[in-house]
This record gives C-alpha cells, structure tokens and sequence, in this order.
C-alpha cells in the first residue's frame, strides 16, 4: 500500500478501492462538474469533463517522455482508488475576499505499469463547482533517484471551436497583447519579431495560461495551473485542425531538458476553470484553493497600501534611471558625469513623499536609487553591474529613509536584476539585509533581458526555482516581493502570501513608449477574464495626463473615468498612483485614488463579457465602505447597477466619476463628471460609458 492510500485509510475518508474498474468517475459537491477517467484498450490513460450534459474535454490522453527510461504512456492499469471529500473555509491574509470556501471531490488513482519496471504514479482529480484540477505524482521507483522529463504530453480536447483570448507560448516574457480568434485560428508564431520586447522565444504554435474560451452556448473555460514548483511552466500547444491543445513545458538549451526531478514528487495542478457567465471565471477561487495553506504563519508586517513613485517619469522620458547617461553602454567609467536628468535624486524622492504623505498613500517607489544603471541593457554580459546596495551620489538612503518613516510612509526597494538571476541570488542576502536595517517590508523586482546564462529562459525550471528562492529568501527578512518580468501566478500567494503582486502582462508602461502605439481600449476588458484569473496585477493606473504631451507618438488609450476605474477593477494588494504628482495637483477626481481601498473583505462581479466590458464591486476590510469600478472597451455603453450587494440599513455617501457627456479615449479622454448622491441596498443606477470609458463610485458608510 502506498503512503498517500494509507493516510488516506487512516483519515478515515477511505470511500472505495477496486480492483481494475473499467471506469472512475467524480462528480463536484453540487454535480455540475464532472471528470470520467479510464484507460483505453492499450492501457492509456485518458480523462474526460462533463459540465451539465455537456462534455466540454473530450477523451484525453496523459503521458511522459524521460531521458534515459521509456515513456509512461501505455500498459498501465489501475491498482486502487480512493475518494475523498473536503469542505472547509480558509482566510486570505489579504486579498478580493477574506473568507475562502475550498469544497470539492477528489479522487486519487494509483497506476502501475504491467511490464517491467513496473512504474507506479498517481493521479489526483480534484471536481469543483467551478472547474476541475488534476496533478500526477511520481512514486519512488527502484534503483532511481531521479527522473528527467524531456516532455509531458497532457491532452485537453475540447469538443468546438471556441472563442479564445490568447497570448503565444512565449518562453521569456508574458508581456503580449491578446488575440481573439478561433482555436482553428491561433498562429502564436505570427507573434515573434515583436520589436517591443527585450526577450522574446515563441517556439511554436502553443498559447500561454490562462488561456480563456467561450462557446457557442456560452460557456467559458479558462485553462492555467496552479502550484508551479520546481517544475517548468506549461504552455499549451495547439492543434487547430482538431482543437487539440497538448501540454509543452518550457525548456533549457543548456540542459537540454524540460524537468528534472528527484523522486518522489507532485507536478503542479492542471486547471479548467468552468463557468457558464464570464463573471463567474473572475469570482472563482479555484487556482488558490488548488495551493497549500499559508507556510509563512503570521504576516502582519506587510500591509497593502496604495503607492506613488519615481518611475512613469523615467517611462514618458523626463527622467532617467541612471545618473551619468552614458551614451556609451559598454564603457564602465568609474568617472560618472552626472547629466542632470536623473530621476531618483534626494530632492525629487523627498517630494514624492511629501505627496504621498498628504494623499493617504502609504509607499513611495523609488527606480535608479542604486549604480549600473548606465550598463542595465543591450549589453551582453550583465552579471554584477548592479549590487542593490550602492547608492548614485545624489541618493540620500539613510536620510530618505529617516524622513519618510517621519512622514508615515514607506520607501519601496526596487531590484532591477537585469536578467542575471546568478548575480541577484549571490547579492540576495546583503540586499535584504540593508532593507531591514531601514524596515523596507516590500521590494519591486524585474528581469529585463534575456536571462544569464544563455539558455536559460524566465518561464523555465531553473528560474521557477530562481522567483522561489527569492520568494524565500525574502521571507526570512520579512521582505515582500512584486516582480516584474516574473513567472505566471499560479496561487503561490496562498502559501508564500509575501508574493504580494507581480506584473507578467502588457502593463501600462507599453502606453509610454511602445512602437505599436499602447494598449487598445480592449486590452484590459480582456485581462480582467485571463491573466487576472491567475492573480494580482501590478498593472501600475492612475494616468492623468492621458495624452501623455511629452512623446508625440504614445498616449493612453481610456478615459480618465476608466483609470479611476481600475483601482477597483484590477485587483492587488499594492495598488500604483503611477502619474507624476504635479499632475494630481488641483484635480477632483484625484479623491477617487485618496480614498479607494486596496484590501478587501468581498468581491461581487456585477456583470462582464470577456473583451467587452466588466464591473467589479468590492467591500474595504477596515472600513466597510464599498468601491465600484466598471470599464468598457472601444464602445461606448450603458451599464446597470443594481446596488443589491450593499450591508442592510447602511446609508452611504457616494461619489460617482464618470465620463462626462462627450467623452472619447481618442479626442476628449478626461471629460470627467463627479456626481454625489446617497445610495442604500435596492438603489440602482444607470451610468453611460464613454469610447473606451469607465466609472468609479466610492460609497462611504455614513456615520
Ligand atoms: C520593467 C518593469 O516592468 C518596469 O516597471 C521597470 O520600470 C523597468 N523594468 C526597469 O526596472
Ligand atoms: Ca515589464
């Protein structure tokens, strides 16, 4: 008997264990999901996913290839079984709710190869109601420590042509926009060569996760996965002739390989989530639920916070992150002739925090505080140029410090690894500990570039294994982490909740400067049902200066309403102010970004259609007050809400920003009308979204 049966005999949830059934089947709590698996006549494995009376994976086989040992594929039949159900309600320390519900089915089947060797594995399926995950898990074989996968061959068959929303398979950097077409449609390699992108490797024709769809009928299906550890991410490759999609793991040119494991060991959980709304993909909590429980015990010494910082300046080019500008990137004088032009001096920091100090916002960013920015890019070899701890000349670190903590604000580190993830991690601890001696809880990390070694790409094993260590390694100091240019979110942040946030998308930063002119108006609509499914975003909102006068050829493409918008829409725990300060100034609708929450006790999504539109209300956990944000995308609409999710017999004071009547993203994008009205449970109202438009309400429980 093997370990996880026998614990499972001594839990007491021990249901069935038959000998070679033809075929298992689980079903949800409530039934509406389901998942049949068997083996075929050559003793494959294959699973199929029902949603009502629809089956929505087809039959799907599962297999591995290996160096060394013959793939794990056919001659396989069933030892045992078990089903076991769990039912219960976990906290989230912070986050778009507090109270987590985890209740599903789960079925475990242990198979074992009729030939020699004689390999065992077993299958977990775990049935939601809201979708399904499933994970393997390889047993201790004999004589054999470790295993190396050159691929995993898991098959999702999905029964039509289903709409997709999709970023290609890229290797280096999530940072695309996303493509609406068909699954017989889907040519991700048409996506490589694009010139915005500091990395960029798209093999074939394979999709990243989340990916999302939407039927006919209206169903939709999200598929991801959730706990990525030591493993390398999934992309998902597709056969548009017979809407096939096929596992593909990121891989190494230096190892050669996808995976390399020692045994015994869990693959990270294969995720669909199911949703016959669009709404109910966001309000799904399936991706955390499939993550451990919190290792870190208590995390009190971070607190989300809303923040400002020393970096749109450097984006829409008024600043610079380094200090000499160097023209030359590949001379290293130690001679650094300042240029004038550098961001993060003394003074500039100190008014960025004097800003955030009468603005109720708790954090300051401060980008190009530390010396190598004049060799942070196009340079080959990029290994030691920054240290993390040497400040430029015109960098105060013990005064910032000191008057920021006097002011009641909180200077967030910035790590610009450069993409050289050997120097970061032999810096780590000295870079931690200069932040502890100033109680820094929180550090911005990035990866821009292709990853040192050569070889090595940011989706992989070994840099999964990087983001982890750092993620661990910060831990111990109490750091909290936001990356950017990271590994996808796949629910870490339940068990590591110091992984606060990270980018892993086109953020608002493409509006400054990309060649292909920004962000359309779709481009969030999208992100709300796909990337925000796997976690929080850094997105970095609140451009008021929308047409960005600086560079003639880029521009925000949304209202001004809708940056409002985005605080409640997009969902994080560090939430950016990111435009400069003198452009707050003297503006109304800055009030919506002083009293907007970042922390959450419930999340309702009032209504939504993927790439189109969708409104999010939220509830703050300190405060009870409410927070509505709704966006749409290059058409202008008129959206419904019915103020039903309100606490009964609460009046609340609401400020509405919307945009005003003939407001465009294009030619009148900051049109904004502020309306104050009272609003209790039942009050409903009726908001016109401009082209590219959004709204925002604060409801503020009156005393
Ligand atoms: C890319 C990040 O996304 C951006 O926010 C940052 O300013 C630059 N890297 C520099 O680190
Ligand atoms: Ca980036």
């Amino acid at each position: 008997m093997n370990k996880a049966l026998a614990l499972l005999l001594l839990m007491g949830v021990f249901i069935s264990c038959t000998k070679e059934p033809s075929q298992l089947s689980v079903a949800s709590p409530s039934g509406t999901n389901s998942i049949d698996f068997g083996l075929s006549e050559d003793g494959t494995p294959y699973y199929l996913v029902h949603h009502g009376n629809e089956t929505v994976i087809d039959s799907s086989s599962m297999g591995f290839d290996f160096q060394h040992q013959k793939p794990l594929k056919t001659g396989l039949s069933i030892v045992s079984s078990t089903e076991n159900l769990v039912n219960e309600t976990w906290e989230m320390p912070w986050g778009e709710q507090k109270e987590v519900v985890n209740h599903y089915n789960e079925l475990v089947v242990t198979l074992e190869e009729s030939e020699a060797p004689n390999r065992q594995f077993n299958i977990y399926f775990r049935v939601y109601d809201d979708g399904v995950g499933f994970r393997y898990e390889f047993l201790p074989q004999e004589g054999v420590d470790s295993i190396i996968i050159m691929d995993e061959n898991t098959e999702f068959q999905l029964t039509e042509d289903y709409t997709t929303w999709w970023i290609p398979g890229d290797w280096d950097i999530y940072e695309h926009l996303y493509n609406t077409t068909k699954v017989s449609e889907i040519d991700a390699l048409s996506k490589r060569n694009n010139t915005d992108l500091a990395a960029s490797y798209i093999p074939e024709n394979a999709v990243n996760t989340p990916v999302t769809m939407r039927g006919e009928n209206g169903l939709h299906l999200s598929f991801h996965e959730a706990n990525l550890t030591d493993y390398s991410g999934m992309t998902l490759k597709v056969d548009t002739e017979f809407w096939l999609l096929t596992s593909e793991l990121v891989g190494s040119d230096r190892s050669g390989y996808k995976v390399k494991r020692e045994l015994p060991f869990k693959t990270p959980w294969r995720s669909i989530q199911i949703a016959d709304k669009a709404s109910e993909l966001i309000e799904s909590k399936l991706i955390v639920n499939l993550n451990e429980p919190n290792k870190l015990g208590d995390i009190s010494w971070f607190e989300p916070k809303k923040y400002v910082g020393i970096w749109w300046e450097m984006h829409v080019g008024k600043s610079t992150w380094d200090y000499a500008g160097s023209q030359d990137m590949n001379t290293f004088t130690q001679d650094l002739k300042p240029t004038g032009k550098h961001g993060a001096t003394t003074e500039n920091t100190k008014r960025y925090i004097d800003f955030a100090a009468k603005n109720n916002i708790k954090g300051v960013l401060v980008e190009g505080w530390n010396t190598g920015w004049e060799h942070w890019i196009g340079v080959e070899d990029r290994e030691g140029v920054f240290d993390f701890v040497t400040p430029y000349p015109d960098y105060d670190l013990d005064e910032l410090n000191r008057y920021a903590k006097e002011k009641g604000v909180e200077i967030i580190m910035h790590h610009e690894t450069s993409a050289a993830p050997r120097t970061y991690e032999q810096q780590l601890d000295t870079a931690f500990q200069l932040m502890k001696k100033y109680d820094m809880s929180s550090v911005k990390t990035g990866y821009v570039g292709k990853i040192i070694p050569k070889g090595e790409y940011h989706h992989g094993q070994w840099m999964v294994n990087h983001y982890r260590k750092v993620l661990e390694t910060a831990a111990g100091y109490k750091v909290a982490i936001n990356a950017h240019e990271p590994i996808k979110p796949t629910g870490i942040r339940r068990t590591y909740p110091n992984a606060i946030a990270r980018e892993g998308l086109r953020g608002q930063e493409f509006n400054a400067w990309s060649a292909d002119g920004g962000n359309p108006p779709e481009h969030l609509p999208i992100v709300a049902f796909t990337r925000m499914l796997a976690g929080p975003i850094d997105f970095t909102p609140g451009v008021f200066d929308i047409e960005i006068p600086n560079k003639e050829d880029n521009r925000v493409s949304t209202t001004l309403a809708q940056q409002l918008a985005l605080y409640v829409v997009i969902y994080s725990p560090v939430q950016m102010a990111c435009d400069l300060p003198e452009n707050y100034e003297n503006q109304p609708a800055f009030q919506f970004i002083r009293d907007v929450g970042v922390d959450w006790d419930e999340t309702h999504v009032l209504n939504g259609e993927v790439g189109d539109y969708v409104t999010i209300a939220r509830k703050e956990r300190k405060t009870g007050n409410w927070f509505v944000g709704g966006i749409t995308d290059e058409n202008a609409r008129e959206v419904s809400i019915n103020f039903d999710f309100l606490d009964d017999g609460v009046e609340y004071e609401a400020a509405i920003y919307k945009d005003a009547e003939g407001a465009h993203y294009e030619n009148n994008p900051t049109a904004i009308s502020i309306e104050e009205i009272n609003i209790s449970k039942g009050s409903a109202l009726t908001v016109q979204l401009a082209e590219g438009g959004g709204f925002a309400i604060s409801l503020i429980k009156k005393k």
